[in-house]
């Protein structure tokens, strides 16, 4: 997730109206900022890694000169956080830039393709391909004006992206296009702009012109063109008034980060789904020939882990470690070796206790690898190998996206550890990378059909004091997330269990009207859970069960339920089933007057041990 913005303008200096528009962009991304504007048929450039303020104290982002121009603020994806990586990137003669926000999923082959003809590139980005596309493209064909070249380009590219491009060639105009990632359009008298968010341009005008998904748009001083990339056709769209207030519009509308959060992830799986396989391959090699695993992590990021166990163990035939890094040493410290692997997950890639296991497991000469949502952090340094969850920055305290973006990738980890050792069938590979693809589309449906349905459960049982979450083999993993957001944003006590294990000890706090919450897809331990739920059924407990679409055996024994679609692999399970139980810590906080997102005594990146 990066930023991106733009403008034209009548009168006035483009940089400074860009530098500033950024820095409202900057909660997309902060590894580094770029800013190039044209002028007297002249680029003007100016970029490096770091946060805007400090770019700007070193560089001095507002001194560029001309009406036009476009900005990025970034989020590392491919490439480290440096200079050479920031946008905007150029192409061989430096006549083109563009800035880009997204992945393009077949950049390597184009590169290659590009390099076969001649083409230098100077960064590890996939977004550099794009101007040396449109470079080959007019080389090729110089009849074309920059928007046919580009237009011609961006078919080639597979993957996400909303993109900004200027020229010399063509120094009045902007060109844009979008596929999944976001791009509005503002309006006012004094020009047009282009932007990641609303928020970027909200200070300036509040008539917005929406991109959709699969459109470019050409902008001069004299207006816009947006076309349908499929077919050519002209879309014509009247500018929409929006009355957020600021604060509002870097929510995108909605009233807390947290639920902003919740509901992106169907689109921040998409981009998990977009891992470059080279990194899966690498990661599952050295999983492959560790004697022993660790999967060691702190908070939601723990309880990715101990899904992925599950994986690793059921799909790779892999016995593996879920720690907590508070433990780590303690517990494993003196049994690691140099044949341990350790995997670290963290979304923030600086939490204290990880990075001190890591460090633990470094001194006895074990091999680390690292998952991380930030690239360029600690955890990344120190790894042997690290891979991206590519869902871009939290800023709600509770984790959400970083939970189903460690699985989606945890999940694609153990698949291709399965492929390489040949423990599941060819049919079974298929059908779970199939549904793997789904799952997106499954949590959008959830998110859309249930939310109604959560947001009651949640006054009806406003009045508990304690919950219960109660779910087994991987289901258990869901339902320590779930007791951990309710327990972290409504400061409800909630105890988590394998549903087998509530039976020793945990059945003694049931009394009438106590909820417990059940998390039941369709597994092999369906039978035995229906149990465990009349055993608890029987002493009063209130039933709440998150079951697959027509389980009525289920929903038979239920208080309340709420229905996830049919058909999803017990593997995979626990990203679309936590969902519901985040909508229910959501609507519970709300319940009780709280605000979600700055939950006391807790901070997002724990930095302490
Ligand atoms: C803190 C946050 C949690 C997070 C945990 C681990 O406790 O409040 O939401 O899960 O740290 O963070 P990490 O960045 O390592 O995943």
């Amino acid at each position: 997730m990066c930023g991106i913005f733009g403008c034209i303008l009548k009168e006035g200096a483009a940089s400074p109206l860009i530098h500033e528009s950024l820095k409202k962009l900057e909660y997309r991304g902060y590894d580094s900022v770029g800013i190039v504007t044209l002028n007297n048929g002249e680029l003007q450039l100016k970029k490096d890694q770091g946060k805007i303020d400090d770019v700007h104290r070193l560089v001095n982002l507002d001194d560029l000169e001309g009406k036009i121009g476009i900005g990025h603020t970034r989020w590392a994806t491919h490439g480290a956080p440096l200079k050479i990586n920031s946008h905007p990137h150029l192409d061989c003669e430096g006549k083109i830039a563009v800035v880009h926000n997204g992945i393009i999923e077949n950049y390597s082959e184009l590169k290659i393709e590009l390099e076969n003809n001649g083409h230098t590139f100077v960064s590890k980005t996939d977004t550099e391909v794009i101007p040396h596309l449109i470079e080959y493209t007019l080389f090729k064909n110089p009849q074309y004006s920059l928007a046919d070249a580009v237009f011609e380009a961006i078919k080639r590219l597979e993957g996400s992206y909303a993109l900004a491009v200027i020229s010399i060639l063509e120094p009045d105009k902007i060109i844009c296009a979008r596929n999944e990632s976001p791009l509005v359009l503002g309006v006012n008298e004094n020009g047009y702009y282009l932007a990641s968010d609303i928020p970027a341009f909200l200070p300036i005008t509040n008539q917005a012109i929406i991109v959709n998904d699969g459109e470019f748009v050409i902008i001069s001083s004299k207006g816009c063109e947006i076309k349908r990339i499929s077919d050519s056709a002209i879309m014509k769209r009247t500018p929409k008034i929006i009355d957020w207030t600021p604060e509002m519009a870097v929510k995108k509308g909605y009233p807390h980060f947290m639920i902003k959060e919740i509901i992106e992830q169907p689109s921040t799986l998409r981009n998990t789904l977009r891992i470059q396989d080279h990194y899966l391959d690498l990661i599952s090699t050295f999983l492959d020939r560790a004697k022993d695993v660790f999967l060691v992590a702190c908070g939601t990021s723990y309880h990715a882990c101990l899904a992925a166990s599950y994986m690793f163990s059921k799909l790779a035939f892999l016995p593996t470690y879920p720690v907590y890094a508070s433990e780590f040493t303690e517990q494993h410290g003196k049994s690691v070796s140099i044949d341990s692997t350790i995997l670290a997950v963290s979304q923030s890639g600086e939490t204290a206790d990880t990075l001190s296991s890591v460090t633990c497991a470094q001194q006895r000469a074990a091999t680390i690898l690292g998952l991380t949502n930030v690239i360029g952090s600690t955890l990344t340094r120190v790894s042997r190998v690290y891979i991206g969850q590519q869902s871009g920055p939290e800023i709600g305290v509770a984790a959400t996206k970083t939970f189903t973006s460690e699985l989606s990738v945890l999940a694609q980890l153990a698949l291709r550890l399965s492929k390489k050792r040949g423990k599941i069938s060819q049919d079974e590979m298929d059908n779970l990378s199939e549904k793997l693809e789904e799952i997106p589309n499954i949590v959008e449906q959830i998110i859309r059909t249930q939310a109604e349905k959560v947001k009651q459960i949640a006054k009806k049982y406003s009045y508990a004091k304690t919950f219960f979450f109660l779910g087994r083999g991987i289901s258990s993993a869901t339902a320590y997330e779930g007791s951990l957001k309710l327990m972290e944003i409504a400061y409800i006590p909630s105890i988590a269990f394998p549903a087998g294990e509530s039976k020793h000890g945990p059945i003694s706090l049931i009394e009438p009207g106590f909820p417990v919450l059940f998390i039941c897809p369709k597994d092999g331990s369906h039978k035995t859970l229906i149990s465990n739920i009349m055993e608890m059924k029987a002493r009063g407990a209130s039933i709440i069960s998150i079951i697959e679409e027509e389980d009525d055996a289920i929903k038979k024994i239920s208080d309340d339920y709420v229905e996830i679609p049919k058909g999803i692999p017990e593997i995979l399970s626990p990203i679309p089933f936590v969902v519901p139980l985040q909508l229910l810590a959501y609507y519970m906080a709300l319940e009780k007057g709280l605000n979600p997102d700055t939950p006391r005594n807790l901070a997002k990146c724990v930095t302490v041990k």
